[in-house]
């Protein structure tokens, strides 16, 4: 290991030597000493597989890397997304945290395109528009989508939609099941240059028969005019918000419309009370601080390839695709910042599903599998149903997954036995509210950003999607029949289509 994760191997080796249940044992403390709360959001950390030693170097570690620094520094808008020489302004979307003229006047653009984006919903609100579709895809498309299906309303005034697939079959099922007179769209885009977009965006289109119904928003207005929307059913986007970290902007403007304005702006509320933590609180007492440094230690001390997100809600059931995108597209790197190797692992491969549903599936392998998968499980404490009896059960599940997996069972049988030492962080929201999911949504994005600082890397960027999408714009025309592909297994691949098709 090097540079600043220095010294975590030799904790690693010691403890070892000491299962997760008698480290437990011995220090009972660490139940609610290494758990911290913020209003509506509780973490517990005693059950990862660390001791007060190896969290002191683990702290030492966030200090020698001036991860309180880092979060200011990025607050205040300073060029934080290097290889792009951008700043990523995201919590200036949905508060003041920054103290720079730069973070200020991006609160301004911010709150000046809220104010615009509820006139459309109010707009929208007082026509006959009974349901919308937003299209778009990765972070035009995950935040939004979690968000409605989390906290949709059963007497909502519009039902949305989200189409992000290129498969037109996608398009093909949503609009057979919806009345284009009826019906209004978004595009959202960043770009405004995504192919899978602007297809699904034509089909919606031409669908609709009427430009008047369509919006977008973007960072490139000039594209969005050429597409044929007009400027006052467009919404601004700016290039210091990433893609994956977009929700808070104008990208949220579908949850808008399937919340009310005002839920919208509680979520915005809730991210940014998480902000104001992650500013101002100690490292010790700092929430995205033990999230990020937790994940450190899984990855580079205990060698964990992979993290699974487990939410025991079933609102929170797209949570896991939208961590999938923030974690892995913002973590997934080999270099540092400057260009040379990280010499460690960077990010594990981030993948979840909701409880209790995933206890009857791939929970075996968590059990007794040889990997250890270290989890975050998510619960909620108080539900916004009348079935007490499950939600009940629904707790037991996870409180006692979460102790057997740390704890397992010896047993003379080997089939039987339960190795244990599965480390798991519990987040527990006290309800499920706009304000509790923004906050949770912030935690990682903040957990995100400081494990990129502590690897040296760069979590604004995203090269490494680029590749694959300029070899598909290469291939488009040969797979039309045009030309022929450089590489011969892909020109085998082509050969077999074209039997087939
Ligand atoms: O997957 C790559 C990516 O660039 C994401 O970062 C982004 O959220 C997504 O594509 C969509 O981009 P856009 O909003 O520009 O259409």
């Amino acid at each position: 290991m090097t540079g600043a994760l220095d010294g975590l191997d030799e904790h690693a080796r010691r403890l070892s030597a000491s299962s997760l249940s008698s480290l437990i044992a011995g220090d009972p403390a660490r139940a609610t000493d290494f758990a911290l709360r913020v209003g509506p959001l509780y973490a517990n950390f005693a059950r990862q597989h660390y001791d007060r030693a190896a969290l002191e170097s683990l702290f030492a570690m966030a200090t020698r890397a001036d991860l309180l620094g880092a979060m200011r520094r990025m607050f205040d808008g300073e060029s934080v997304n290097a290889t792009e020489g951008r700043a990523a302004l995201h919590a200036a979307l949905r508060g003041d945290c920054g103290s720079t003229s730069t973070a200020r006047s991006a609160r301004a653009a911010a709150l000046d395109a809220l104010a615009r984006m509820r006139a459309l919903v109010d707009a929208l609100a007082a026509s006959d528009v009974t349901d919308i579709i937003s299209v778009g895809i990765g972070g035009s498309d995950l935040g939004p989508r979690l968000v409605v299906d989390a906290l949709a309303q059963p007497n909502a005034r519009f039902r949305v939609h989200f189409l992000s697939n290129l498969d037109g079959h996608a398009a093909q099922r949503l609009l057979a099941r919806l009345d284009p007179r009826r019906t209004a769209a978004v595009i959202v885009s960043k770009s405004f240059g995504t192919r899978e977009t602007l297809l699904n965006g034509g089909i919606v289109r031409a669908w609709l028969g009427d430009d008047a119904r369509l919006h977008a928003v973007s960072a490139a207005p000039q594209r969005v005019a050429e597409f044929g929307i007009a400027a006052e059913r467009s919404l601004p986007m700016w290039d210091w918000v990433g893609g994956r970290y977009s929700l808070w902007s104008t990208v949220g403007f579908p949850v808008a419309l399937a919340l009310g304005s005002t839920a919208f702006e509680r979520l915005l509320a809730g991210a940014a009370t998480l902000d104001a933590h992650a500013a101002s609180a100690p490292l010790g007492d700092n929430l995205p601080v033990w999230h990020a440094l937790t994940a450190i230690w899984n990855r580079n001390a205990l060698g964990a390839a992979t993290q699974a997100v487990l939410p025991y809600d079933q609102r929170l059931r797209l949570l896991p695709a939208h961590l999938q995108q923030l974690v892995m597209e913002s973590l997934g790197k080999s270099v540092r910042i400057d260009g040379a190797a990280i010499g460690v692992d960077s990010v594990p491969v981030w993948w979840g599903g909701v409880g209790s549903d995933v206890q009857h599936s791939f929970f075996q392998a968590l059990h007794q599998g040889t990997q250890v998968v270290p989890i975050d499980f998510i619960g909620v404490a108080r539900p916004d149903h009348a079935h007490a009896d499950n939600h009940a059960t629904q707790l037991a599940n996870l409180l006692a997954q979460s102790e057997a997996l740390a704890n397992g069972r010896s047993d003379d049988n080997p089939h039987r036995r339960h190795p244990g030492d599965r480390p798991s962080t519990l987040l527990l929201l006290d309800a499920l509210t706009p304000e509790t999911l923004g906050m949770l949504i912030a935690l990682y994005e903040h957990s995100v950003y400081l494990q990129a600082v502590l690897w040296g890397i760069n979590a604004f960027d995203q090269y490494g999607v680029e590749l694959g999408k300029t070899l598909a714009e290469r291939l488009l025309p040969v797979v039309e029949g045009q030309g022929e592909a450089d590489d011969p297994v892909t020109r085998s691949l082509l050969a077999e289509l074209a039997r087939a098709r």
